[in-house]
């Protein structure tokens, strides 16, 4: 058998090119990209990524293979109305593994080293915007429904309506790595 090695490790400035070439890999497969708008994709989203770690907005991991980096999963810090704990919040955001390296447990780890950073930094919730693949995953972690309403553009108009793809939410507290 062949059994590369295998490291995560924390997201730093200067990581904001991989953090784009696997985000426009995920938006590619999820048919969210197209391909002609790759490159110019990545040289934007890497710019992005780079204010993001360097103002500190954001932690991230990155799965290295052989070398190689081929996944990754960020938090994404927002703060909402003041709040009597934290009106600090998250967003599980950028959840990637390459392929050839799913179905070994490399998102669950991904995910739970990053949700663990973001308890360190205290923040009171975390959503996710889950892929088909992402729900099973999101759901072992212990994500749950959360009932957002989201506002949309639509042909005639701006319609509130329910999310057609729910949110899930999780407790932060009761993650564990
Ligand atoms: C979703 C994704 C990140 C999973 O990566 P992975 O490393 O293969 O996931 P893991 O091996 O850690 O899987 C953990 C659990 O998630 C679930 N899961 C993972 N991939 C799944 C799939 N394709 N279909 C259904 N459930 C899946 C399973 O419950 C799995 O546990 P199991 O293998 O013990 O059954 C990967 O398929 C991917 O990058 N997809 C494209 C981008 C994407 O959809 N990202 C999520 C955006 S919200």
């Amino acid at each position: 058998m062949n059994v590369q090695l295998h490291m995560i490790r924390p997201a730093i400035v200067g990581d904001g090119g991989f953090l784009a070439r696997l985000r426009a890999a995920s938006l590619s497969e999820l048919q969210l990209l197209e391909p002609g708008c790759a490159a110019t994709f990545e040289t934007d989203a890497e710019r992005a990524f780079e204010g993001l770690l360097a103002r500190d907005e954001i932690v991230a991991r990155l799965l290295v293979v052989g070398g190689d980096v081929v996944g990754s999963a960020c938090v994404m810090f927002w703060h909402r109305l003041p709040y009597a704990t934290t009106p600090l919040h998250g967003e599980l955001a950028g959840v990637y593994v390459a392929r050839a390296h799913r179905r070994r447990g490399f998102a669950r780890r991904l995910c739970g080293e990053v949700l663990a950073a973001a308890h360190k930094r205290n923040v009171r919730r975390v959503v996710v915007h889950p892929s088909p693949a992402g729900r099973a995953l999101y759901a072992g972690l212990g994500f749950v429904p959360s009932g957002e309403l989201r506002l949309g553009t639509s042909e005639g108009g701006y319609a509130v309506h329910s999310c057609g793809a729910p949110g899930l939410e999780v407790d932060i507290s009761k993650i564990t790595t």
